[in-house]
């Protein structure tokens, strides 16, 4: 679907269209903050829905929560957070641009490198090898790397000492361990089973971001499946699999999306995998799914004192659960959703500028329009009103159809539904398709099951 589009005309386009707007923009932009606009806030939040849907909502075995954003600080003790959670930074000596050395790897190989699991010499000897320059300046002439906790710190109570220090949550999955034994209670579950979350996290990012892609503030969708050990592996291939299928199924070109095994990991972890996507700034990790073992819940029993074991009630057996886990950030795949949904189509003389957005995805799932706003305005206001109670619509009555149509294209509405004298006269409307520009004829009475029908995730 998507034409090679470049991240600066996304940026441009999300900017005039409402999607997304740089943060603090009045005061001059706050590095890697964005703004959700009136239609990005609805496509960031359908494909949260379509993430829930598909995960939780369809899922018997998988149970959500929404844990604190602020967490007992022993709790980035026991994750490792606090002592050995750290990007490795090198400033360049010429220009003073501080930038991640993985990153740099990364972008330099087009993601074929995963710097994430190298060691910092192993960083420093390949960026040498490789003659890797600033992306700044292009000098070459870098400092050693150095660890860079980035954990935003603040305090609690009045007190502003070393006692009340608190994180801003760098992961939700953390939010989900810790429930872990409250979630199988509760919902008298048998292991194995799920705990899904979508919330904000925030890591004081210092590469800069391309856009959406890398931010200080964002929202993670993560799952963590609970299993036996000897059904783990399983469970990794299975949540690899659904973790394309969702891609695909939300849009995302096949030949754009690849696997990336690790081949170094975290001395706890079993396997690890990436799905990369083909961004404007090429192949680069879209969402992660790892096999963590008995890291996480045997962490948070040693650091809390509260057993994190399960006890099989047929067999009577006590084990600590494996976990897989598959996190995915909510404004990366919809930056990736913007670039792939994105075409340029020529008509005759002209082009049109059209996002081919799933329906489900659509921020606008129907626009309605009166042909002359003089005699058709208050029918059309009259159908925007019934139709509003069941989708997101929008209502525009300035400009010719023409233009009209073309301002829906643009934001991705699949279907504009056109007001006439046929409306006022046999209750009917036009519904002109978004994709195809065919139009069709329904009955008033039809719309909400034609849409319903047509925006199915
Ligand atoms: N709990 C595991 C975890 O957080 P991660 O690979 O650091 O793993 C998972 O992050 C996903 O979160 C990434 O694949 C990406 O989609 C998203 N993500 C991570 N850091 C991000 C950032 N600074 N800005 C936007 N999205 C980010």
């Amino acid at each position: 679907m998507s034409n090679d589009i470049k991240m600066e005309k996304i940026v441009n386009l999300c900017k005039q269209y409402g999607f997304v707007f740089p943060g603090s923009e009045i005061y001059g932009g706050f590095a890697n903050t964005w703004d959700f606009g009136p239609v990005g806030v609805e496509l960031k939040n359908n494909i949260k829905k379509a993430w829930w849907k598909r995960f939780v909502q369809e899922d018997p075995k998988t149970f959500g929560v929404d844990a604190a954003i602020l967490m007992n600080p022993k709790v980035w003790q026991a994750s490792g957070h606090v002592e050995s959670f750290g990007d490795p930074k090198m400033d360049c000596k010429k220009c003073k641009q501080r930038f991640r050395a993985d990153t740099l790897i990364e972008e330099f190989s087009n993601g074929e490198v995963a710097a994430e699991a190298m060691s910092n010499e192993e960083l420093e000897k390949y960026i040498e090898d490789n003659h890797i320059t600033c992306p700044n300046c292009n000098g070459f002439d870098w400092t050693k790397i150095r660890k860079f906790n980035p954990m935003f710190k603040t305090t609690r109570g009045t007190l502003e000492d070393d006692a009340d220090v608190v994180y801003l949550r760098p992961e939700t999955c953390q939010g989900e361990y810790v429930n872990f034994l409250n979630v199988q209670r509760t919902t008298r579950t048998k292991v194995p089973f799920a705990i899904a979350q979508i919330g904000k996290s925030f890591r004081n990012e210092i590469t800069p971001g391309n856009f959406l892609f890398r931010t200080i503030e964002f929202e993670q969708m993560e799952l963590q499946k609970f299993s036996k050990e000897e059904d783990s592996m399983g469970y990794y291939e299975e949540y690899k699999r659904k973790a394309m299928e969702f891609a695909v199924d939300l849009g995302l070109d096949k030949e754009k999306l690849r696997y990336h095994d690790h081949d170094k990991l975290a001395h706890y972890a079993k396997a690890a995998c990436d799905i990369q996507y083909n961004f404007p700034i090429g192949w680069e990790e879209l969402n992660g799914i790892h096999h963590r073992g008995v890291w996480d819940l045997s962490r948070h029993s040693e650091f809390s004192g509260k057993k994190m074991e399960y006890q099989d009630p047929d067999t009577n057996e006590k084990y600590v659960p494996n976990v897989i886990e598959y996190s995915i950030g909510a404004d990366r795949l919809t930056l990736a959703v913007l670039c792939n949904s994105y075409e340029e189509e020529k008509i005759g003389d002209d082009i049109r500028e059209v996002m081919h957005f799933h329906p489900f995805i659509a921020p606008y799932k129907v626009a309605i329009l009166p042909l002359v706003k003089k005699f058709h305005s208050n029918k059309a206001k009259e159908i925007y009103k019934i139709i509003s109670k069941s989708f997101m619509a929008t209502y525009d009555e300035t400009g010719s159809i023409g233009k009209r149509y073309r301002r829906q294209d643009i934001i991705g509405t699949p279907y504009c539904i056109t007001v006439d004298d046929e409306t006022l006269n046999n209750e009917t409307v036009t519904v002109r398709n978004r994709d195809d520009m065919s139009q069709i004829t329904l009955k008033l009475e039809e719309i909400k099951e034609y849409i319903n029908k047509n925006i199915e995730f």
